[in-house]
């Protein structure tokens, strides 16, 4: 039997997706009771919603009905026999009967073939209570199996356990095909097959391979969908049926999907992605479902340490020893070299709770600006972009805006590795027949996949994103494609001649920008005229847009796209930025930029700087602080010696690690807060241990603007969680904070951001999640910007001329390499790679095409040296055409890959945002590592050798 909770859970399965809303309603009977229910629901859900719950076992309902295994059976008044309630559509006086002799003793019937092939093996079961062929062997009351057992028979069929994550008993397996839908619909690899007919029928990975081999993602919607124990996770096999769970949200990437914790006790059993997120409708990825073992990992960090310089052991000590510590450090620093010579970094994986008290920690207890975060190496020039363009610094649509797209461009950016999720949904509207346009030097996943093929692949050469997007906007422009009527109401005018004018000069020609960009004229022209006549288009946009010498120039191109051809304002457009990290959208809201407070308002502007001085009793510095580039260029001139670092690797994360790392070695006091000792934390003074997503309360906000709850379902593995740890420093800096739950830190928020004025916990509780703006104008949030009108008021043209960037190709450095992410590893790594995914991902390597190889006589699988201007590093060859001739492509997921070693410090002229995505290289084949492995080896031996002398065992408790 299920416990409570699970039965609880299963009641909330209505069997079949709802129809679209918006329809009409009809009244049917069900056991002689009226039920009203929009037109186009089944019978199986219109009696789920009469909570009358119809046994069913192929049937579920985040799939579409497939009507295979005969258990729903109904009868209907005036229809023949007994259909299958899953596939019938209820209609307007339509009597149903759920219950009588003839349908149990048909369902019974069923279940006994289904049982007779089955182990009899419940009580043992891992999963014993989790399964819905067990529930459903009891809800149609089967108590014998008249065909007895010892007939042919799947039971000897071997056991997959390649997957780290689940284990797919195939002697289990009633073939139902939940677990293939789920692959199609649902997550859309195509990864499963139903081989075979009849009883030789069995589920298959691609090529009947094994799980780990086969093209399967691990996304875990088969898992889900599986109502056997046929798919299961390890973690419910090895814990057991869970007993409670929390609601909370995903703290990897930027879609922010929401799960289940299912807990037993205060250990996570498994996540299960929450059919009520608004981000994710009940689907997740590998990393968000799978990948949290890192949380209680043994290199988690538990207790404070101090030490007086980076060549001593550590030592641990108590938070009061810690905090004083710290705190003695950095006043004595400023008195000694003035105010502005300490600054802090805050963290786009902490909550927007955290990274609001860090920034109000800078600006009142540091006094001064110094305050910036990891946007500044991915999207800062989102925020600058448009911001400028069309009034704010965030994307403009919903998630499932896309569901209303009829073309779709994707710019740099490579969304079913890094967005996996939101590529699903993406991928679905593409099957549903939406046009796709591709800018992207690779042939990423979505040019050419299972069911999906983009009309058009810009293989751009990289660096050359403005050329491009200002070709396509000048064909637009010269061929009267653009909106006129939008353009002439929405937009300001003056702007526009200036933009019309410029962008119509033969220089922005797909003709004259071809030898530059390599994308030949008919393609950029035959990619134009889609976009410009499908009735909606929207623009997504990645990293491969922002960290470029020119990001801001083509967020402001792609602003100038989406405007004239009319395309902001509604669903199914807009420009949307995919944000890379958990909370990047948070932390840039919270005001973690030098020159910004809270909600984007200017720290110049007096009114803004009185509204926070008074409520934090302090007065705030009308200059704009240091970004962090400029931090560690100071650091390195000597002038700024101390650095309060908040869940950021930047030793890793940051470019130029040469230059970054002489900085911190720079600095007479460090202050890390981590939750392991990362690259960073290896050149720090004082550790605060953090804590993991699970361990605290607060909120996130996801590329779509949308604040999302986390909570905490543990208690904090070293006592504090991040927001008290900072709360702590402030006090022991003699700056008072008192807050006694995240709540009233997002209260304070609220009071003082006229975005969130409508934000608090009570509303997160009642909606689930809210997208700010949320206000008066807007009390239960905004999906959809600049409907009617322009944050700004009006649309604004920016003139974008493309300046080649500095870092170009040489006789010495005659390849160009450019950067990404993979799907089961995470930014820098540090959670991922202590999980289970290194199966899928363990080392960083080089992809270079076939004709760059063979001139250097690269094989697949040799070691080869990469060096630029900035450094050198050694990685493994991979020959592959995804990449074009000139162009090599990393991934930066391991620290001794040193793939920042190699990047240098170019970055975009209005932001600062390095270009990672460009760098000029050589690559040679080689036999050892490069100089830096081999020092980074030997201090990262040093700097283990003096953690584990503070962590003696008799110490640690
Ligand atoms: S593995 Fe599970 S979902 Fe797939 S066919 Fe078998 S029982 Fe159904
Ligand atoms: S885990 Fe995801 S990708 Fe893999 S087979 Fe299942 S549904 Fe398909
Ligand atoms: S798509 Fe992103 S937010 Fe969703 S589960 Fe995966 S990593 Fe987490
Ligand atoms: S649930 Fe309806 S046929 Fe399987």
């Amino acid at each position: 039997m299920s416990n409570a909770y699970e039965t609880y859970q299963r009641a909330r399965d209505l069997g079949t997706p709802g129809p679209e809303a918006g329809t009409k309603l009809i009244t049917l009977t069900i056991d002689g009771d009226e039920v009203t229910v929009p037109e186009g629901t089944t019978v199986m859900r219109a009696a789920a919603l009469h909570n009358v719950h119809i046994p069913k076992l192929c049937a579920t309902d985040s799939l579409e009905p497939f009507g295979s295994c005969r258990l729903c059976l109904v009868q209907i008044e005036g229809m023949k026999g007994l259909p299958a309630s899953c596939t019938t559509e209820a209609k307007h006086g339509m009597k149903v009967t759920t219950q009588n002799k003839k349908i149990a003793d048909t369902r019974r019937g069923v279940m006994e073939l289904y049982i007779s092939d089955h182990p009899l093996d419940c009580l043992t079961c891992p999963t014993n209570g989790d399964c819905e062929l067990q529930d459903m062997a009891g809800a149609v009351g089967l108590r014998e199996v008249r065909y007895g057992y010892a007939g042919e028979n799947h039971l000897d069929a071997k056991k997959d356990t390649s997957n780290p994550y689940f284990t797919f008993d195939p002697s289990k397996c009633i073939v139902c095909s939940r677990c293939v839908r789920a692959c199609e619909e649902v997550q859309g690899t195509f990864a499963l097959t139903i081989q075979g007919r009849g009883f030789e029928s069995k589920v298959s990975p691609s090529q009947n391979q094994p799980f780990l081999d086969s093209e399967c993602v691990s996304c875990g919607a088969c898992v889900q969908a599986c109502p056997t124990a046929t798919l299961s996770e390890v973690g419910l096999i090895e814990k057991g049926v869970p007993e409670h769970s929390v609601i909370t949200t995903c703290a990897y990437c930027g879609v922010g999907c929401s799960f289940r914790a299912e807990m037993k006790g205060q250990e996570v059993v498994r996540m299960v992605p929450n059919k009520d997120g608004h981000a994710n409708h009940g689907h997740s990825c590998v990393k968000g479902r799978f990948s949290f073992g890192y949380a209680t990992h043994k290199d988690r960090i538990k207790r404070p340490m101090i030490r007086e310089t980076i060549h001593e052991p550590w030592r641990e000590v108590s938070w009061d020893e810690a905090f004083t510590f710290a705190a003695i450090k950095i006043k004595s620093i400023q008195a000694k070299y003035g105010k502005g010579s300490v600054g802090g970094i805050t963290s786009s994986r902490c909550t927007n709770e955290e990274t609001y008290l860090v920034q109000k920690l800078v600006r009142a207890a540091f006094g001064n600006n110094n305050v910036d975060t990891c946007a500044r190496v991915c999207h800062s020039p989102t925020g600058f972009g448009l911001k400028a363009t069309l009034g704010e610094s965030a994307g403009t649509q919903s998630f499932d805006s896309v569901m209303k797209s009829d073309v779709i461009i994707v710019i740099g950016a490579n969304p079913t590795d890094a967005h996996p999720v939101f590529a699903s949904q993406m991928k679905r509207r593409l099957r549903q027949g939406a046009s796709l346009i591709v800018l992207d030097p690779r042939e990423i996943d979505l040019v050419r996949s299972a069911h999906v093929e983009a009309d058009f692949h810009l293989q751009l050469r990289p660096s050359t994103n403005v050329a491009v997007v200002n070709a396509l906007a000048h064909v637009i422009m010269s061929e009267g494609l653009e909106a006129k009527q939008f353009i002439a109401e929405r937009c300001d005018n003056e702007g526009f001649r200036a933009w019309k004018e410029f962008i119509l000069d033969p220089v922005n020609s797909p003709e004259h920008v071809f030898e530059e960009t390599g994308v030949p004229p008919e393609v950029v022209r035959g990619a134009a005229r889609l976009f410009a006549s499908k009735p909606n288009g929207a623009i997504y946009y990645g990293l491969g847009v922002t960290e470029h010498s020119q990001g801001s120039t083509t967020v402001m191109a792609i602003a100038n796209l989406a405007m004239c051809t009319g395309n902001i304002g509604r669903e199914g457009v807009g420009v949307n930025p995919l944000r890379g990290q958990n909370n990047v959208q948070g932390s840039c809201d919270m005001g973690s930029f030098p020159h910004e407070l809270p909600g984007y308002r200017h720290v110049s502007d007096a009114a803004t700087r009185a509204l926070f001085g008074n409520e934090w009793g302090v007065q705030i510095d009308a200059n704009p602080g240091m970004r962090i580039p400029n931090m560690f260029d100071a650091a390195v001139a000597g002038t700024f010696k101390a650095m309060y670092i908040q869940g950021e690797d930047v030793a890793q994360s940051d470019p130029d690690t040469h230059h970054v790392t002489n900085a911190l070695s720079s600095l007479e006091c460090m202050i890390v807060q981590d939750i392991f000792l990362n690259e960073t934390a290896k050149f720090a003074t004082v550790f605060l241990p953090g804590s993991s997503f699970l361990e605290k309360d607060g909120t996130f906000t996801n590329a779509e603007r949308r604040i999302s709850p986390v909570r905490k379902v543990m208690e904090p593995l070293a006592g504090l969680a991040d927001w008290e740890v900072t709360q702590r420093l402030a006090q022991a800096l003699g700056y008072p904070m008192s807050y006694t739950h995240p709540r009233e830190i997002m209260d304070e928020i609220a009071r003082l951001t006229p975005t969130f004025t409508g934000v608090s916990y009570d509303k997160l509780d009642k909606l689930g999640s809210i997208q700010w703006p949320c206000n008066d104008k807007a009390v239960n949030g905004t999906p959809t910007m600049h409907i009617g009108e322009f944050v700004r008021g009006k649309g604004s043209f920016k003139v974008t001329p493309y300046v080649p960037t500095d870092e170009v190709t040489t006789r010495k450095y005659p390849l160009l390499l450019t950067t990404g992410r993979i799907l089961s590893q995470y930014n820098v790594g540090a959670q991922t790679r202590r999980t289970e995914n290194g199966k899928w991902h363990d080392e960083d390597v080089l992809e270079i095409h076939p004709h760059d190889a063979e001139q250097r006589g690269i094989d697949d699988g040799d070691w080869v040296g990469l060096q630029s201007r900035a450094g050198e590093t050694v990685l493994r060859a991979v020959i592959s055409e995804r990449i074009q001739p000139g162009v090599v492509y990393t991934t930066f997921h391991h620290p001794f890959s040193g793939a920042n070693v190699v990047t240098t410090d170019n970055s975009d002229w209005a932001t600062n945002c390095p270009e990672y995505k460009v760098t000029a290289v050589q690559a040679s084949k080689v036999t050892k590592l490069s100089d830096w492995q081999m020092k980074f080896a030997k201090f990262t031996e040093e700097q283990l050798d003096h953690l584990n002398r503070a962590r003696q065992p008799e110490k640690v408790g």
